[in-house]
C-alpha cells in the first residue's frame, strides 16, 4: 500500500517554521498523509484528506527521524578494557585507535558487514533514519576500499577518513602515509565515498596535512568534513571554513576567532556529546555558537573508542542536562541540523515532499527524550513512508 494518513497526532514536530509554531514548525492535533515514501499533506487533523490506510497516532507526538550525521560503524571488536580504564583514572588518546585498526584488518568482509547493519539497525530502532558512516580503521589501501565498500551497502552518506591516524607501520613518515592517501586511496575509494574527513588534532594529523589531505579529495570529487579540536585547540575549524566544510565536528575547543569564522560561513558545527560524556572530558559550550547565529548538529559519533552509543535520544538528553540546550535546540539539532551538516535538504524535516522519516513516539511531548534519559520512547519508526 502506497498511501498512509498518520492522525491523530498530539503534537507533530515538522522543523518548517511556516507550517507551524516556533522554529520547530510545531502543530496540535496535526496528520500526516505519506504517498509513496514521501509527505503528501501535512496539518490539522480535523481537515485531513481520506487514504487507503489509517494510523491512530492516539495523541502521541511525532518527530521527524534523527538525521546521525557522525559515526564511525566499520569496526572489529570492542574496546570495553579500555572505557573501564578510562572510567578509573585514564585518559582519552587517539593512541586506542590502532587497537580497532588492528582488530578490523583481521575480520572479514562478512565481520565488518555484520557488525555495521548490527550498529545501524540498533540506530533505526531507537529513531534514526537517516546516519552517515565513516572509513577509517583500515588505514591501507586494500581495507579502506572495503571499510567504504561496506559502508555504501549500508547509507548512501560514506565518509572517506583515511586520515583518522597514521598507522604503526607508517610511524615516523607521516608526510608519506599522508602521499599515500592523497595519491592512491582518495582515487580507489571515490566510488564508494561521498565525503573526505581527516582527524585534524593533537596525536592524529596537522592543518597543514589535513589541508592537504582535504584539498587533494575535493579536487577528486569528494566534499570536505573534518574532526576538529576534540583534543586540543588548534586550527582545525579555520581550515574547515577555508575549505567549505560542510561541519567541523567535536569542536570540544574552540575560542571568538573560531566563531567569527563560522558566522560568516555555511559551515555546521557538529557537537558530539557522547564522545565527553565516555571520555569524561569537559563539555564545549555550544550555546556560545547557538547565541552567535551558527547552525549547530548534534551527533552519536558511534565509535568502540570514544563513543559506543547509537541513541540519539541519549544524545539529546546529554546535550540538554549538560550543554544547556533547550529541548527544543536539542531535538532540532538531532533532525534538521543532521541534515544541515550532510547538506540533505529531504530529511530532518517533515514538509510536503520530504521524505515521509518519522518517529511516533510513546509520549506526547518530544521534552520527554531529555526529561526520560535511557528510556525506550519509541513508539514506532516510518523510514521511506514505511513502517520499520
Ligand atoms: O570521533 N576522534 C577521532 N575518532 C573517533 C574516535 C575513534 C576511536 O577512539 O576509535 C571520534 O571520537
Ligand atoms: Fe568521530
Amino acid at each position: 500500500m502506497s498511501q498512509s494518513l498518520i492522525k491523530n497526532i498530539g503534537l507533530l514536530v515538522t522543523n518548517n517554521p511556516s507550517l507551524g509554531k516556533t522554529e520547530l514548525g510545531l502543530i496540535e492535533n496535526a496528520a500526516l498523509l505519506i504517498e509513496h515514501g514521501k509527505v503528501a499533506w501535512v496539518g490539522a487533523s480535523e481537515s485531513a484528506p481520506t487514504a487507503e490506510k489509517t494510523v491512530d497516532a492516539a495523541g502521541k507526538a511525532v518527530i521527524p527521524g534523527f538525521v546521525d550525521s557522525h559515526n564511525h560503524l566499520i569496526f572489529a571488536k570492542d574496546r570495553a578494557a579500555e572505557f573501564s580504564a578510562r572510567m578509573k583514572s585514564e585518559s582519552y588518546t587517539a593512541g586506542g585507535i590502532a587497537t580497532t585498526v588492528a582488530a578490523t584488518r583481521q575480520a572479514s568482509d562478512d565481520d565488518l558487514l555484520a557488525n555495521a547493519t548490527r550498529l545501524v539497525h540498533e540506530g533505526l530502532h531507537s529513531g534514526t533514519t537517516t546516519v552517515e558512516i565513516k572509513s577509517g580503521y583500515g588505514l591501507t589501501v586494500k581495507d579502506e576500499i572495503r571499510s567504504l565498500h561496506i559502508a555504501k551497502q549500508l547509507t548512501e552518506e560514506t565518509t572517506f577518513l583515511g586520515a583518522h591516524v597514521v598507522p604503526s607501520e607508517y610511524k615516523g613518515k607521516a608526510d608519506e602515509y599522508v602521499d599515500l592517501i592523497c595519491e592512491q586511496m582518495i582515487a580507489q575509494v571515490k566510488p564508494y565515498a561521498k565525503w573526505i574527513d581527516v582527524f585534524c588534532d593533537k596525536g592524529a594529523f596537522t592543518t597543514d596535512q589535513a589541508r592537504k589531505i582535504l584539498k587533494a579529495g575535493v579536487a577528486a570529487g569528494l566534499k570536505p568534513r573534518l574532526h576538529a579540536n576534540q583534543l586540543a585547540q588548534g586550527d582545525g575549524i579555520a581550515l574547515g571554513v577555508e575549505l567549505g566544510a560542510a561541519s567541523v565536528d567535536h569542536i570540544s575547543h574552540f575560542n571568538n576567532g573560531d566563531i567569527e569564522l563560522l558566522k560568516k560561513s555555511k559551515t555546521v558545527a557538529t557537537f558530539l556529546p557522547g564522545a565527553e560524556f565516555s571520555t569524561r572530558s569537559n563539555y564545549p559550550d555550544a550555546r556560545r555558537m547557538m547565541e552567535a547565529g551558527i547552525t549547530v548538529a548534534i551527533a552519536s559519533d558511534c565509535n568502540p573508542g570514544s563513543s559506543y552509543t547509537t541513541n540519539m535520544g541519549f544524545v539529546i538528553s546529554l546535550a540538554v542536562r549538560d550543554m544547556f540546550f533547550t529541548p527544543e535546540q536539542a531535538l532540532w539539532s538531532a533532525t534538521k541540523g543532521g541534515a544541515l551538516a550532510l547538506q540533505r535538504d529531504d530529511v530532518g524535516h517533515l514538509s510536503v515532499g520530504a521524505r515521509a522519516d518519522f518517529v511516533i513516539l510513546k509520549e506526547s511531548s518530544y521534552i520527554h527524550l531529555a526529561y526520560r534519559p535511557g528510556v525506550n520512547l519509541v513508539d514506532e519508526v516510518w523510514q521511506h513512508g514505511k513502517r520499520i
